[in-house]
């Protein structure tokens, strides 16, 4: 294994490049376009008990300096995941790991998916989404650290693969939120979600999104994305995933620097879906030029000298 390879969840990673999950399908949608299996690996749609329509048009929207989009968490469901996309990403992936987004309505709804792909080949382990902006309850556990606490007890129960929450940036404190996680028996942090946000068309007087709101991802988000990484990763030991607004090898660092062992590339891919491969030639290149050994000894390396300044004092 390479320089930038990682030892994280109990296993390694070849590269510290994800694709994020809503960006990338169930990865069939992506093997013409990219060697999906020279990546570090990639995160799933979000898969719910029962198949979802998602939201209505328009879905997704150019802002600038980002996208915003309201998908609605649109999937095939539990049954047909396992049936139609698991067998592919077996079949296809042998060295990027494959980590499957898992959403539900309550506590039982993620046990159930949880529980029904748990014996199942082809994927490392779980991203559970508390974090999606753009349905009703999206961000019901995501918000709510008593909430949060228990579905994470419970999901322990079901499985002994890694658990990694996806964290959501619309609370005052996330290292709260992070510390509920480690405290509950999760194995990492995906930090961060989108941000709620709205665009109008002004000749129509209306909404651009047919849900009217949506989630903000893109470049716009990279420094809130590195900051709130920071303040998970001082907050507790878990490793993290880092996400939000990354194009370029650069973007990347900042987040290992903040504490970040793996990082996703998400609304990165519409533009250019070989960003992924560059972005691990870029830490590749950064890690030779300037003598460090692999990438691990960047973790948190962030030269800080004031502790986080957490939270906006309220709960
Ligand atoms: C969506 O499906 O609307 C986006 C998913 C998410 O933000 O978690």
């Amino acid at each position: 294994m390479g320089a930038v390879s990682q030892r994280l969840f109990g296993v390694e990673w070849q590269g510290p490049v994800l694709l994020a999950s809503g960006t990338c399908g169930y990865g069939e949608e992506y093997s013409d376009l990219i060697p999906l299996d020279d990546l570090g690996g990639l995160v799933t749609k979000a898969v719910s008990v029962e198949p979802r329509e998602g939201n209505p048009p328009h879905r997704i929207s150019e802002t600038p300096g980002g996208m915003l989009n309201s998908i609605g968490l649109e999937n095939v469901g539990l049954e047909a995941f396992v049936r139609e996309k698991l067998p592919w990403l077996e079949e296809n992936l042998d060295r990027a790991r494959v980590l499957v987004n898992v959403v539900g309505n309550s506590v039982d709804e993620y046990a159930a998916v949880v529980a029904g792909l748990d014996d199942e080949d082809g994927f490392l382990g779980y991203e559970i989404n508390v974090s999606c902006p753009n349905v009703e309850g999206g961000t019901m556990f995501g918000t709510d650290r008593e909430a949060l606490g228990r579905l994470v007890e419970r999901l322990r129960g079901e499985t002994d693969r890694p658990i990694v929450v996806k964290l959501t940036p619309n609370v005052p404190d996330i290292g709260a939120y992070a510390r509920v996680c480690e405290e509950a028996g999760a194995d990492g942090l995906s930090t961060i979600n989108t941000f709620p946000g709205m665009l109008i068309d002004v000749d129509k007087r209306r909404p651009v999104i047919g849900n009217v709101n949506g989630g903000v991802s893109g470049p716009a988000i990279l420094p809130m994305g590195v900051y709130l990484t920071w303040q998970a990763a001082t907050a507790t030991d878990l490793p993290i995933i880092g996400i939000g607004g990354i194009r370029s090898a650069e973007d990347a660092l900042q987040y290992v620097l903040a504490g970040a062992s793996l990082v996703q590339i998400g609304t990165a891919l519409f533009v250019d879906p070989e960003s992924a491969v560059g972005v691990t030639e870029g830490i590749e290149k950064y890690i030779e030029e300037r003598d460090v050994g692999d990438l691990s000894e960047l973790v948190g390396t962030v030269d800080v000298e004031r502790p986080a300044r957490v939270g906006l004092g309220y709960e």
